[in-house]
């Protein structure tokens, strides 16, 4: 294994399998989560938090128009984090997205976690980003064949294959869903990351897992990752169509 290389096979796999045991975080489990509590703060608001739905969508599906991701189903733990950190501004989004610090603030740690038990308890649906349109509007578009290439196989020597830690349904506790995630969105968090504006991603050696593959990825990458990952299948590679 080359020192150049990304991260060594074996760190990798250490990684993946200590943020994948339920006991490195915070255990979240629908048992204590209010469910029709979080559908509320969903559909309506709670005080200073403003309804979820009106940015994310009705099905918690995302909106390419606002940059605003799905919700719906990425990782019960997972939203959890965002919210806290949120509300810490450990993450300070910009553009529409900087109103969700003070959502956050609004949201008592209970709430927060009933929002998160709404959105996981939802029926799988999916509802791909329309690549013709965004193209139309002047988006740069990939190709989702050669961001397929990465997603499955990573960069030699560079970056692993995101499936290796996301699945492509995601990998809980702390690995999101990232396939039929909004593609405006993919595109603002891989540039975020790159660009060190969103760094609240776990670390492995003191460097942010997100932030040091974001750094190998060009514009071309990152336009053809969320191209394939936005429009992908929902059935993971393995053949696992299972929510987790
Ligand atoms: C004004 C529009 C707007 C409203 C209302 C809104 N959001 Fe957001 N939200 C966004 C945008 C835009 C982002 C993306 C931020 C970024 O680019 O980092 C976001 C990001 C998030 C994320 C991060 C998701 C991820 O995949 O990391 C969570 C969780 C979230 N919002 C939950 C909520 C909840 C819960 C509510 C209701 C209490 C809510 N949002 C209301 C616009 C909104
Ligand atoms: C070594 C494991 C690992 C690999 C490989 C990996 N990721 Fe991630 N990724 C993570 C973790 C952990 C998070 C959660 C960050 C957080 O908690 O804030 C994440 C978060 C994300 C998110 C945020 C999703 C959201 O809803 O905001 C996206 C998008 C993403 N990764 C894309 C990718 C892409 C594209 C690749 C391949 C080029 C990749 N990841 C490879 C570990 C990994």
């Amino acid at each position: 294994m080359s020192k150049s290389k990304f991260i060594s096979s074996s760190l990798l796999i250490l990684t993946i399998s200590i943020l994948a045991s339920g006991a490195a975080v915070a255990g979240e489990s629908m048992a204590d989560i209010n469910v029709a509590n979080g559908e509320t703060i969903f559909n309506e608001g709670k005080g200073d938090a403003a309804a979820c739905q009106g940015c994310h969508g009705e099905k918690a599906l995302g909106n390419d128009d606002m940059g605003a991701p799905r919700l719906a189903n990425i990782g019960l733990a997972y939203i959890v984090k965002q919210l806290t950190d949120f509300a810490a501004d450990r993450r300070v989004p910009d553009g529409a997205g900087s109103a969700m610090n003070g959502f956050a603030k609004a949201l008592s740690e209970q709430d927060r976690r009933d929002v998160a038990g709404f959105l996981y308890s939802l029926d799988y649906q999916v509802d791909p980003s329309d690549l013709k349109g965004l193209a139309a509007n002047g988006n740069k578009v990939g190709k989702p064949e050669l961001g397929e290439i990465i997603v499955t196989q990573g960069i030699t020597g560079k970056v692993p294959p995101c499936q290796d830690c996301h699945g492509f349904n995601g990998r809980a506790p702390r690995f999101p869903a990232i396939n039929q995630q909004k593609f405006v969105y993919l595109v603002n968090q891989l540039n975020n990351w790159r660009s060190d504006s969103r760094a609240n991603d776990p670390t492995v050696d003191n460097v942010g897992i997100m932030r040091r593959i974001a750094k190998f990825l060009s514009d071309d990458d990152i336009a053809n990752i969320a191209a394939f990952l936005s429009t992908a299948p929902r059935v993971s590679p393995g053949g696992d169509t299972k929510k987790k």
